[in-house]
């Protein structure tokens, strides 16, 4: 039996910073962000934007094509949670109007847990292929002000419906992963932005990658050439690239500077106008790589690099299924972006600012173009509403 990726759709928010205006701001070259790191612009989340608005606004187009009293579960993946005992997916659940015959629960391991909710859902639909699972891997990325991280936020959130017989891709069975005890980004209960240990972290990543690749290859006896397109947790996507010129130099392959870039780039191009989406990045990179690479991909093996700070972090793969360019939501995740409007450095630290979460009593003005909006918190209860 075949189980995987039914439906994949994802969401980003209204407003973005350019790392033109950022750099210009910050009197440091462009060329470092565009070329250095990979990135032209973040996603900026107002406030009355959080992962349960951005995971709404993910999800209905999936629900909008099925029977959506059929989701048995909720799996919901962030690091961005909005309550401490509360899952952010049942917040999504009441929003969304889901039968009470459903099971939801909130996932958490840094920018791991959307790999680790996807891998889950597939074993609970492997034990019971009634299930219809929705995983949901979302997060708002925020660093200090003035601090290195800061050009690497961002925010978005993905979709999946997990099912038998999937439409777009069959998970495989077999994975290679990799747990260490490490500190290079982490955020203590009491933070709203992360700490991180920059070049530590980076280095953490790669060292996961190789850990994660030799087991992937004892589970299951494959190669790099059993592999037709590459997909990598990206927080700029000038790790993604360091990622793969690792993984080949591992695996001890030569490639040409076009077939680098033709493993590589379609897989980018949203993450590079996005930014780092944590949970939802490498899943984001997917998107990317079905909207953007003009090829039949029908039959072809895709691998999936999960890497979360901290660390946990897999290498698995899965087989693109016949005629899954036919449930592609292509034009939404363009149009989404397409719409998105530029802050200026000032208008994206009122953002940044604004948000104060820590009052009992808030009434979000709307900046949030919606479908859903966090309205406000009301004695200490956080209200969305369908905009
Ligand atoms: P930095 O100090 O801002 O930048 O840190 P830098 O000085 O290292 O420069 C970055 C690159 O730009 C360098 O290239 C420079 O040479 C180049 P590299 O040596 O890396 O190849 N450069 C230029 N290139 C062209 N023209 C120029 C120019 N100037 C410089 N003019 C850092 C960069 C990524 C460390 C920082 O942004 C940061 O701390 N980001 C946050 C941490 C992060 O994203 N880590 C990634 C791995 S960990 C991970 O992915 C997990 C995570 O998503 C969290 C989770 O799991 O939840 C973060």
């Amino acid at each position: 039996m075949n189980v995987g990726i039914d439906l994949i759709h994802f969401s980003t928010s209204d407003y973005f910073l350019g790392l033109d205006t950022f750099a210009q701001e910050k009197n440091i070259d462009v060329d470092k962000f565009y070329i250095g790191i990979g990135q032209e612009k973040m996603s900026i989340a107002p406030p009355d934007e959080d992962v349960v608005s951005l995971a709404a606004k993910a999800a209905a187009p999936i629900l909008a094509q099925i029977d959506k009293s059929d989701i048995s579960a909720i799996l919901f993946a962030t690091e961005s949670g909005v309550d401490q005992s509360k899952s952010a997916g049942v917040f999504l659940h009441g929003l969304l109007g889901l039968s009470p015959r459903c099971r939801v629960v909130e996932f958490k391991h840094a920018c791991y847990s959307g790999a680790a909710a996807l891998q889950m859902a597939t074993a609970l639909v492997h034990m019971n292929p009634k299930e219809k699972v929705l995983v949901i891997a979302a997060d708002i990325a925020k660093y200090d002000v003035d601090t290195s991280g800061e050009a690497t936020q961002g925010c978005g959130a993905v979709a999946m419906l997990v099912t038998e017989s999937p439409r777009i891709l069959a998970i495989e069975p077999g994975s290679g992963y990799h747990t260490e005890d490490v500190m290079d980004f982490w955020r203590p209960n009491h933070r709203k932005t992360a700490l991180v240990d920059g070049k530590y972290s980076t280095k953490v990543y790669l060292n996961s990658l190789k850990h994660s690749w030799a087991h992937f290859t004892e589970q299951t006896g494959r190669s790099f050439s059993d592999i037709n397109h590459f997909c990598y947790h990206i927080p700029f996507t000038k790790m993604a690239e360091k990622a793969h010129h690792t993984l080949t130099r591992v695996a001890k392959v030569k490639l040409t500077h076009e077939q680098f870039l033709a493993q590589t780039q379609p897989g980018q191009v949203y993450n590079r106008i996005i930014g780092n989406s944590y949970s939802a990045s490498l899943f984001v990179g997917f998107c990317s790589l079905l909207d953007n690479l003009k090829e039949d991909l029908q039959g072809r093996r895709v691998s999936f690099f999960s890497y979360g700070s901290g660390c946990v972090a897999e290498f698995f793969t899965g087989l693109m299924q016949p005629g899954y360019e036919k449930v592609l939501m292509t034009h939404s995740h363009q149009t989404q972006i397409a719409q998105r409007q530029p802050l200026s450095y000032a208008e994206y630290l009122a953002f940044y600012h604004q948000t104060d979460e820590a009052v009992e009593n808030i009434e979000f003005s709307q900046a949030n173009k919606g479908p859903y909006r966090l309205a406000g918190i009301q004695d200490h209860k956080r209200y969305y509403q369908a905009v």
